[in-house]
This record gives structure tokens, sequence and C-alpha cells, in this order.
């Protein structure tokens, strides 16, 4: 199991044991309590011989002094003090744990020289430390320092009003187990986690009050879902489709409807993908993993909003009974699609889930997210995820969104002359547009299944997985869209 540390609050102290972290801003000032923990100056003196500057996110660390209680005394940077904001918070709460984590007990004293920390900063901070914990080692027999695997760290935040700081923690728990919910889902290996599974974990939300309904192929086939149906019938795993329910608006209220890619593992098909790296395509349903985490983490906070979560469970493999390149569906919406290169399946599944969900739930908008395209990793790389969208005041409440969390997002154009591309000859559509333009191309698909319901597309194939790590994320997966989405909801769609 990943090492979840314990969180706590206290008041301002000196720690009398484990190990102790204090902040430092920008040129290396301590606060009067942190001065008081380093008495004997050290930390100072370290700051000098290692050139330490108090840049955000920095560590360093000293061993405690004979007389001290505590044996190890670590600083973070927190860079300019009148810059803090709720994501810098994250940071340094994810880089404090990080020049700690050796310690099994750790008071982090959430204090800089020129700023106090609100409760809501003190609580990002125990965010940043929760996502900096997660690791996922359930598979190893052995740890890596051939240690035995020690219980679960103790972190206490020491800070100015540790009563308000918990209650806003409340909060903020219920996020950090959506992210880590959707980073286990997208880091599990495809042979333990299938559809099946998938949906039975999304089941387990309504232990927070989540209505959770999963459609069989059966109902599918009622619903005439051929474009879904078409990838999922090479693959002995039966497709799901999951719809997951929050209702903590007023009845009124139209839902934000969020809709993810859950190909559980995607080889291509009869198309199939070369071998080198195939292994990273269990993660091809970081879509559904971060709506799924993102219902987890709005029902543990009891968002005021209704919101509805949709996922395509499929698996794409080659097989006998495997679609074909030249296969034409026909989709819930009753357009057609011929079907080119079978590895362009994410479109296929999204396609019938998106209509299905804008024709059952009438939204007041739609979110989706999907590993969809190679291209947009050629294009934005790991930083930044693509974003498409059909609505400007939408597409600039993401953009925000992924500003204050970090989730940062791009936009990218839809227009006619990349519609066109995907006109067949043989059928309403096809699902490639060729060399040009893929992400652009695959965006304008899904385009065509959303009618004037205001539309947002997610391309998180460079972001989902395979990011460089950071403070906040060390592991794999990412979870990528929980935050953004969570910030989303609380922005537009409560109160
Ligand atoms: N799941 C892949 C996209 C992907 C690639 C995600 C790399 C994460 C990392 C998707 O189903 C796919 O195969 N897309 C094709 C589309 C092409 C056939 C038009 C691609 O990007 O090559
Ligand atoms: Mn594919
Ligand atoms: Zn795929």
């Amino acid at each position: 199991m990943p090492v979840r540390p314990t969180i706590a609050f206290a008041k301002i102290a000196v720690p009398a044991r484990g190990a102790v972290v204090v902040l430092a801003a920008e040129g290396g000032a301590l606060s009067a309590p942190a001065a008081a923990i380093d008495a004997r100056g050290q930390l100072a003196k370290a700051f000098s011989v290692a050139d330490f500057t108090g840049k955000i996110a920095a560590g360093i660390e000293v061993l405690a002094p004979l007389d001290a209680g505590f044996d190890r005394l670590a600083a973070v940077g927190v860079g300019k003090p009148e810059a803090l904001d709720r994501r810098a918070w994250s940071r340094i709460g994810g880089a404090a744990f990080a020049a700690a984590r050796k310690a099994q007990d750790i008071s982090i004293l959430a204090d800089v020289e020129g700023a106090v920390p609100t409760p809501d900063d003190v609580a990002a901070l125990a965010l940043g430390v929760l996502l900096n914990a997660y690791a996922f080692d359930k598979y190893k027999t052995r740890k890596d320092n051939g240690k035995a695997a020690t219980g679960p760290a103790k972190v206490t935040i020491l800070c100015p009003n540790p009563a308000a700081a918990k209650r806003a923690f409340a909060a903020v728990q219920g996020l950090a187990d959506g992210v880590v919910l959707a980073r286990d889902l997208v880091n599990e290996p495809a042979n333990v986690l299938g559809t099946l599974e998938f949906a039975a974990k999304a089941k387990e939300l309504e232990a927070l009050g989540v209505k959770v309904e999963i459609l069989t192929e059966k109902e599918m086939r009622r619903l005439k879902m051929g474009a879904l149906l078409g990838v999922a019938q090479g693959s002995i795993r039966p497709p799901r489709l999951v719809v997951m329910r929050w209702d903590g608006g007023k009845a009124k209220d139209k839902p934000a409807v969020f809709v993810g890619k859950g190909v559980v593992f995607d080889t291509g098909g009869i198309s199939i993908k070369p071998a080198g790296g195939m292994e990273d395509m269990k993660g091809d349903m970081g879509g559904a993993a971060a709506v799924t985490g993102l219902m987890h983490a709005l029902a543990a906070r009891k968002a005021k909003a209704n919101v509805i979560g949709v996922i395509g469970l499929v698996e794409n493999m080659p097989d006998g009974n495997a679609q074909r390149p030249g296969d034409i569906v026909t989709s819930m919406s009753g357009q057609t699609i011929e079907v080119i290169n079978t590895d362009a399946e994410g479109r296929l599944v999204l396609a019938d889930a998106l209509w299905y969900a804008n024709e059952r739930f009438a939204p007041r908008f739609m979110v989706n997210l999907a590993t969809l395209t190679g291209a947009i990793i050629v294009a934005l790389g790991n930083d930044h995820a693509g974003l498409f969208s059909n609505d400007d005041a939408l597409a600039e409440q993401l953009l925000a969104a992924g500003r204050d969390t970090g989730e940062k997002l791009w936009r990218l154009p839809l227009g006619p002359a990349y519609d066109k591309m995907i006109d067949s000859k043989n059928a309403d559509m096809k699902n490639t547009g060729g060399r040009q333009a893929g992400s652009i191309t695959a965006a304008q698909f899904l385009q065509r299944f959303v009618k004037d319901t205001p539309w947002a597309h997610l391309d998180i194939a460079g972001t989902a997985m395979g990011s460089p790590s950071s403070e906040t994320n060390q592991s794999w997966a990412s979870g990528f869209g929980v935050q953004l989405l969570d910030r989303l909801v609380r922005d537009h769609c409560e109160g």
C-alpha cells in the first residue's frame, strides 16, 4: 500500500522529536519561531555554505544539534512571501515532505517571515504533503532501500490557528483521496484492472452518496451505441458505461457533466501498435480515472452542485472478432463512421458516451477528458493538456482553473477547415484525419457528437501519465484533471 501519512495540526512550538521542517523566505530569512527552532544557527550557516537562497520548493537538510530534542532539521524555500498562492503552498508542502521523508515523525512549521498563512493556505500545504507522499508500490514485496515497509509517517503541521486549519483540511482530504484514486486506477496494470474491475471501483463511490448506474453490453446495444461497441468487440472483457451522479445542488439546477475515456488497455486493435512503450497503454483510461477521482472528491466534500460523471469502459484488442479497418459503424446519434484505423478508438468510445450524456442529462456544460492522441504530446509535451472548446466562456473558466491548480491547459483551435478533414467518401465521417493536425481532427470528431451544448475536450495523453516528477507528484500517473475540475465546480457551479 502507498504510505499515506497521517496529518495533524498543532500550535507553533519547538518540537521535541523527529524531523522538523521550517520555511525560509527568499534570501534565507527565517521567521521568529523558525529561528527559535534553529537556536544554534546551524541551518542559517548551511544556507550560506550550500548557497541556499530560499527559492520556492528548494530544500536543505542538516542534523540537529546534540542538545535539541528533535534529530533532523530541514528548510524549504518559499520564494517571495507576497507571491504565495494556494498552488505555491501545495508545492511547499510537497517539498517539505520530500525534505523529511526518511523520518517517521515530521513537524512542518507553516510560518513565513512576512506572510501569515491562512487556514486555506495550511490546508493547501497539507494537500501537497499527501500528494508528494503517494507512491504506487503495492506490488513491491521488497522496498527500494531493502528495509521492511514501515508504517505511515505522522506529519504535524504547526500553524497559527490549528483548529481552523483542521476544518479547512477536511475538504482537502477528500480532494487528495480523489487524486490518489485516479492515480491508483491509472497505475494499476490491465491484468488486474479490466472493465468490470474498473466499474466495481466506481460502484464503491456509493459509500459516499454517489448514485452509480452500470450499463451492460445488452443495454448499450439497445441504445444503439455501435461506435463504442465496435471497439469493445475484440476483447473478452465486456464493455461497461458507468454513470455516477452527485446531486448536491438544487433540484432545478442543470448538471455539469464530465465524460471520460476508459480504454483499460489500448493495443491499437487490428491496427496494432508497435511493441516499444505499449505497456503505457494500461493508462489509456486516464480520462475515466480523472472523472471517477473527481466524483470522489466532490462527494467527499459534499459539493453544492449537481454533477454527473460518465465513463466508457472498453478494451481495444486484436482478435478474430475485432473490428477491421474499413468497417462502418453506426453511432447512437445515427451518424455513421468509417473506421480507417482501429487505433483511433478513444473518439469512437466518446462519440457514444458524449451523445448519451447530452441526450439524457441536458447538461449546462460537458467536459470530456481523454488520453486521446500521441499528437498532443508532440505539440505540448507533458506540461499542458490540450483544450478544445465550442464555448469561449467555458474555455476561459477552464484555463483559469488550470492556472490556479497547476494543471495547466493550452487552447488549440477548432474550425470548418479541420472538420472537413474527417469527411469520408463511404460514411458520414471517418475516424482519422490523416497526418496533419491529429489532435485537432480528433477534437473535431468529438464535436460532431455534442450539438450546441457548451463543451470542452481535454486531451490529457501527455499529462495523465509520464510527466516529470514534481513536488506534488512522484508517480508515473499524475491524477491530472481531478484538482482542475474540482476547482471548476467550486468556482462556477456552487452557490
Ligand atoms: N491512446 C492513444 C493515444 C496515446 C498515445 C495516449 C500515447 C497516450 C500516449 C490513442 O488511442 C491512439 O492510439 N491514437 C492514435 C490516433 C491515430 C491512429 C489517428 C495516435 O495518437 O497515434
Ligand atoms: Mn489507440
Ligand atoms: Zn487509446
